[in-house]
């Protein structure tokens, strides 16, 4: 970073030293000219200098804020308000453009800096005091600044908050005289803050706005939206409400670089940035479903924007508005219907800090009541959620916080009580909880129990999976002839035994499967002997016995990655990895794919896909059929599909004309900012067979590139060397029916599925896999892709972070049967293909 700063300016020093040369010339030769000139010379090249460390240490201040370093000097900042008594509030000492502002304002700072002046080991650091706004009470919120030379970074353990605070408790004495009255100070806070948030709202030139809220809506927005913002950014808005009113605002549209240290937006319920009373921090780009709507507790709030000197982002455009204090905290209840939900205050927005609720929930005598969140979302940070000390969901005498996916209770009684406690400090997203009432005889009726108070299918009772969460359905089960039991009691096909995946949970159904210790145990699970390992011949099936071999680096074989200049990596899926491991770098280009750029909150249950969760799916429409397959996004000119789409018994199938193409979409019947093009081209794989679905690959060439966007991305194609191992878990998506024979879907849907084992594959399935294909799905059925889905990709999102796709929808025995998996193009397989035939 220095070094960077440095390059900005390379020409000074050469500036410098033109400059002297020409001054020399005209004059005179002479000694004493010369040594007036190398003094000239010096002094200006100190003038320089000065300017570049002036220019660095003030660059580096601002961008460093709190981190500190060893070279680099720190700042120190801390924030806070005091409360002021025997002083009447007066409504113009909100506008700090006022007299009445700014004298109590001077005063306040003179004070402050006269303390501090006189604090030992803080006096010599301090820098200034500001105070930044007043509200009712009387409250004044300040800043306080210290500044702490690179010689003395030593100290820094030393600026507590206790020992800034320490000063003033010692002198909560009088402020000075007003009109006669004794102004004191009564009570005072302080807490650390990034100095980048400190803003001088009576220092001209400052990003600084003040914003009245009302029962109107009104918008603001981040500064050149809905372009991209300016680097470093140091951007306040002070929001306020009248009397008895919370303040409520709306992000419609968020996109900040990804990165909260570097580039945030930090909401406080305050008029200082106090952390004790922070609402959240926010970074990343937020979809359209699922926006960041904040509440404060009182009639005040403030909103920080900070970036740094690379601009990733368009900034933000808000709405707010005022909600009566009544309502903005109404919660709790009585609640005696038979069933019936309830949420956290404000729901879907973030709760208010400080409240809480009590539901108290009644049903008939004789029944229970039975409660299912499905939204949990209660994560602070610094919370152990084992103790939950802030804030919380009370049932039955424990406490529920952080993020949960399948929180359900039953009651022993026919009463249950909900309590719900936020504290002054970060809230949340909240919880949307459905209870009901049940019949303790017969909690289910028609279905299975579940321990968790989940009724599920009967079928699914002793199945050999666990479809409570809790394992309760797989209990005290009576395993078949053709099941292996499992240490934890469940039952499991014997085919499942050793095929490389956890089928028992507990991992006893590949616990005697391991190699001696004198083998090998490649990838799929085949044991070799030793000397296999690293002795540059490929001999497991999957090359893994010459992957990661230290001494083998640089040696080529089947299975290592090719750099673009020809040597090989041996390294399991290298490419994209973020990891530089060709000399000529090859092994990181054309990386730009699988990600998704919108941040996403898991709504619990059901299926349906979020817009931008999978940007790389595309919608095929086949003249007025509307959907009929699937494709993935693999460049902004070329899709990926199924070959089977196309080489149909009809030859219209084959006319790109026929085909409409939608990428960023998720509902079928919605078209905002959905990318709809026609095709030019339609390759399919020449030995694609129509009879075993072998090269089940197509190639769609668009007439008109697609632009990426937040909604579409391409996805990575793995190398033809990457590894997708038996028990990854993956997702398929698609529009395709909600089940064999239904009709498609108007959502996207999404399932985690996972890659079988090849040789179950080739069981389950009678011999009728190729190379070309793979199996993916769940033996016990219940989850796959079905008709409609076909030509759709088959992800999985690797340890960088990035997706890549595994497979593309092909075949499968009707849909989610039971030991009948889907059945998937293998990309890998077909990667060489798809690079000749486009480039991609
Ligand atoms: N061939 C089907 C289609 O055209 C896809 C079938 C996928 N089936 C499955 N069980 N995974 O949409």
């Amino acid at each position: 970073m220095n070094s960077a700063r440095y390059n900005q300016r390379p020409n000074m020093r050469h500036e410098q030293v033109t400059f002297l040369d020409n001054k020399e010339k005209p004059t005179s030769r002479k000694k004493s000219g010369v040594i007036l000139g190398v003094l000239f010379a010096l002094l200006v090249l100190a003038a320089v200098t000065g300017i570049l460390v002036w220019l660095f240490v003030f660059k580096d201040r601002e961008l460093r804020g709190t981190v500190s370093n060893q070279r680099v000097p720190a700042q120190r900042a801390f924030s806070g308000y005091l409360k002021l008594v025997n002083l009447q509030y007066d409504p113009k000492l909100e506008d700090p453009k006022t007299t009445e502002f700014s004298d109590l304002a001077e005063d306040i700072e003179n004070h402050l800096e006269n303390k501090y002046k006189n604090a030992d080991l803080l006096s010599k650091y301090y820098t200034k005091s500001v105070v930044t706004a007043f509200s009712e009470g009387v409250l004044a919120y300040y800043w306080i600044l210290f500044d702490i030379p690179a010689t003395d970074l030593e100290i820094l353990p030393q600026f507590s908050e206790y020992r800034v605070l320490d000063v003033m408790k010692k002198s909560l004495k009088e402020l000075g005289k007003r009109s006669g009255q004794h102004l004191q100070i009564s009570n005072f806070t302080v807490s650390r803050t990034d100095p980048r948030m400190v803003r001088n709202p009576r220092a001209d030139n400052e990003c600084f706005i003040r914003l009245e809220a009302n029962t109107l809506v009104q918008s603001f927005y981040s500064p050149g939206y809905p372009s991209l913002y300016q680097s470093l950014t140091r951007c306040q808005w002070q929001l306020r409400a009248s009397g008895q009113n919370v303040i409520s605002v709306r992000f419609l549209d968020f996109h900040i670089e990804d990165d909260c240290i570097n580039d945030y937006v930090f909401i406080y319920d305050s008029l200082s940035p106090d952390e004790t009373q922070a609402i959240t921090q926010k970074c990343g780009q937020r979809p359209p479903s699922n926006p960041l709507e904040v509440v404060s507790s009182g009639n005040i709030m403030l909103i920080n924007l900070v970036t740094d000197s690379s601009v990733q982002g368009y900034g933000f455009r808000a709405n707010y508005s005022v909600i009566p204090l009544t309502t903005s905290k109404s919660c709790g209840g009585y609640l005696s219907d038979s069933q019936g939900n309830f949420s956290s205050p404000q729901y879907p927005s973030f709760y208010p800090p400080a409240v809480d609720c009590i539901w108290t929930i009644k049903v008939p005598q004789g029944k229970q009541v039975r409660v299912k969140f499905t939204m949990f979302r209660l994560k602070e940070p610094g919370v152990d959620t084992r103790v939950c000390h802030k804030d919380y969901v009370e049932i039955m005498d424990i406490k529920y916080c952080g993020e949960m996916t399948s929180l359900a209770l039953s009651s022993t009684s026919n009463t249950l009580d909900v309590r719900f406690h936020s504290d002054q400090s970060y809230t949340d997203k909240g919880f949307l909880a459905l209870y009901v009432a049940f019949d303790p005889a017969n909690p289910c009726p028609n279905q299975f129990a579940c321990k968790t108070g989940f009724c599920i299918k009967k079928e699914l009772h002793c199945d050999g999976w666990n479809d409570c969460g809790d394992r309760s359905d797989e209990m005290d089960c009576k395993c078949e002839k053709d099941q292996f039991r499992c240490a934890n009691g469940m039952c499991k096909p014997n085919y499942a035994v050793c095929d490389h995946v956890d089928d028992c949970g507990d991992g006893s159904d590949e616990n005697q499967c391991s190699c001696e210790m004198t083998e090998w145990k490649c990838g799929d699970g085949t044991c070799l002997p030793r000397d296999v390992l690293c002795d540059t011949n490929v001999d497991c099936l999957d090359g893994s016995d010459e992957k990661s071999c230290k001494d083998s680096a640089g040696v080529c074989n089947d299975f290592s990655f090719k750099c673009k200049d020809g040597a090989c990596v041996n390294k399991m899926n290298s490419e994209c990895d973020q990891v530089k491991d060709c000399t000529d770098g090859s092994d990181e280009l054309g990386c730009d794919c699988g990600i998704r750029p919108y941040k996403l909150n898991r709504i619990v249950g059901g299926e349906n896909a979020q817009l931008g969760e999978w940007p790389w799916q595309v919608s095929l429409h086949f003249l007025t059929n509307g959907h009929v397959c699937g494709a993935s996004i693999i460049s902004n000119k070329w899709l990926l599909s199924a070959s089977h789409c196309f080489r149909t018994n009809s030859p219209d199938n084959h006319e790109p004309s026929n085909w409409q193409t939608y990428s960023g979409m998720q509902d079928q019947f919605k078209q905002d900012n959905v990318q709809s093009r026609s095709l030019k081209n339609i390759i399919t794989h020449p030995d694609y067979n129509q009879m075993t679905y072998d090269y089940d690959v197509a190639l769609l060439e668009l007439s008109q590139p697609l632009e990426f966007s937040s909604t579409i991305q391409p996805i990575c194609l793995p190398a033809s060397t990457h590894l997708f191992p038996s028990g990854m878990p993956c997702w398929v998506t698609g529009w395709g029916t909600l089940r064999e024979g239904g009709s498609v879907a108007r959502l996207l849907q999404k399932a985690s599925v996972k890659i079988i084992n090849d040789t179950v594959c080739d069981v389950v399935t009678e011999g009728q896999v190729t190379s070309r294909m793979l199996c993916s799905g769940f033996l016990s059925g219940g989850v796959d892709a079905c008709q409609g889905d076909s030509g759709g990709p088959l992800v999985c999102v690797e340890d960088s972070g990035k997706w890549y796709q595994a497979g593309i929808v092909s075949w499968g025995e009707g849909c989610a049967r039971r030991n009948k998996p889907g059945v998937y193009s293998r990309v890998t397989k077909l990667r060489d293909w798809i690079r000749t035939m486009s480039g991609v």
